[in-house]
């Protein structure tokens, strides 16, 4: 069935970039009802937005259209995504706090379908920390975020803020109705992400200060990739991304044993911080008694990222994690042999830097060789490393066909 989406056009100048989004989208054959809010309609015309979209555009939540027919619950319901493009910082903000004084802000709060965000506004205003704060609880309440780029503006600075392209909003559009070109579709994905928890008593764990943001935007990305995606997470503060089956586990044993059921796959990205050691959990609370501190004999957990490269199973890509404090490539290099993993991501993790962030900066390191990458925010690498791994089977597929 042919699929549609609600588009809202909030007051950016990047709302000028209307049009040439929703021609793409109509190129795609996907349907498009355009809310403009009062900002947006300074900047786009209505009469060229109604002429290319071939539906009326809204703008007044009390119009008698849209007042006897209740548009605002109507749009979501009959349409299967809502894209905000651009997104004020305003209207954000609004989005957070549940306010609905008008169409655009009513409609996203009666929303029950996904939502994706396509920020666009100035530099100063995008890394505010009130922008930041509104963006950080809008992803946790469930809406994707397309990252704004680099780039000059409109006031004439430099710096982020500049909307993503119309190609790019396609893009993320199509992987999320499932209309676009699914390059991974037919491949099973594991991934594994976040801190495992060892319990030392049941008030007491050991953990690490891994937020599991990197792993959990990499099962989004290879879901978006059309694959099928089962996630391994310890405990994080994260949803659980659409489109992906969640296995949730506490400790490391627990995670090998949701790792030993999703196989086989054809991919495994292991990018969780299992912790390295567990104690035998006292059934009581430890009493402290004064002078004199508890000693435990730290038991080694299973390496689920060796155990995986070694299975008989073994998926045709398995892809581990190196978080260093040293030479992070040399140390990367290292462990991509020792565990026996095809590709090793490595970070440098001094200063308490990468974890619980939302940029990385990592040094990809294969069999042939050592590729240091740009810092970038942890979604970006995700689909550069999905790109990656899916020119890698296509070359392990015509290779084999050779
Ligand atoms: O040995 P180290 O912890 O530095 O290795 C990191 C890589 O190994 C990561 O990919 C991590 O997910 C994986 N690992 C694992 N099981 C462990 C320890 C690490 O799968 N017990």
């Amino acid at each position: 069935m042919a699929k549609s989406i609600t588009l809202i056009v909030s007051g950016s100048i990047a709302a000028i970039k209307a049009p040439e989004l929703i021609r793409q989208l109509r190129a795609k054959k996907i349907g498009v009802h355009v809310i403009v809010t009062a900002g947006g309609a300074k900047f786009v015309s209505l009469k060229e937005i109604e002429k290319l979209s071939g539906h009326k555009v809204s703008t007044d939540i009390f119009a008698p259209d849209e007042m006897r027919d209740m548009w605002h619950i109507r749009f979501s319901r009959e349409t299967d995504l809502i894209v905000v493009a651009p997104a004020s910082a305003d209207l954000i903000a609004k989005m957070v706090h549940g306010i609905a004084d008008d169409m655009a802000s009513a409609t996203l709060l009666a929303n029950n379908k996904k939502l994706l965000v396509a920020p666009a506004m100035n530099t100063q205003m995008w890394i505010h920390p009130a922008t930041q704060r509104n963006v950080a609880q809008l992803v946790k309440d469930g809406a994707e975020i397309i990252e704004p780029g680099v780039g000059m503006l409109a006031c004439g600075e430099v710096g982020a803020g500049r909307m993503a392209e119309p190609e790019a909003i396609v893009k993320k559009i199509e992987a999320v109705l499932g209309t676009g070109y699914l390059a991974l579709k037919g491949i099973k994905a594991l991934v594994t992400s976040g801190p495992t928890h060892e319990a030392i008593d049941p008030v007491r764990y050991i953990a690490n200060r891994s937020s599991g943001k990197q792993g959990h935007a990499i099962a989004r990305a290879l879901a978006a990739a059309g694959a099928k995606v089962t996630l391994v997470s310890g405990p994080t503060a994260l949803p659980d991304p659409a489109g992906v089956s969640v296995k949730h586990v506490t400790t490391a044993a627990e995670m090998l044993a949701a790792c030993e059921k999703a196989l086989p796959a054809d991919i495994a990205v292991c990018a969780a911080a299992v912790g390295d050691w567990r104690v035998t959990p006292s059934a009581q609370k430890i009493k402290k008694a004064k002078g004199k501190a508890p000693e435990f004999s730290l038991v080694e957990n299973p390496d689920i990222l060796r155990h995986i490269s070694t299975h008989k199973k073994r998926p045709k890509l398995v892809i581990g994690f190196a978080a260093e404090t040293g030479n992070a490539a040399k140390l990367g290099a290292e462990k991509r042999k020792e565990k026996g993993c095809d590709w090793i991501v490595a970070n440098d993790v001094s200063d308490g830097k990468i974890f619980g962030e939302d940029n990385n900066k990592i040094t990809l390191i294969t069999s042939k060789k050592t590729e240091p990458w740009p810092r970038m925010s942890k979604e970006k690498l995700a689909e550069k490393l999905v790109e990656k791994m899916i020119a890698h089977l296509r070359k392990k597929a015509s290779d084999g066909r050779a």
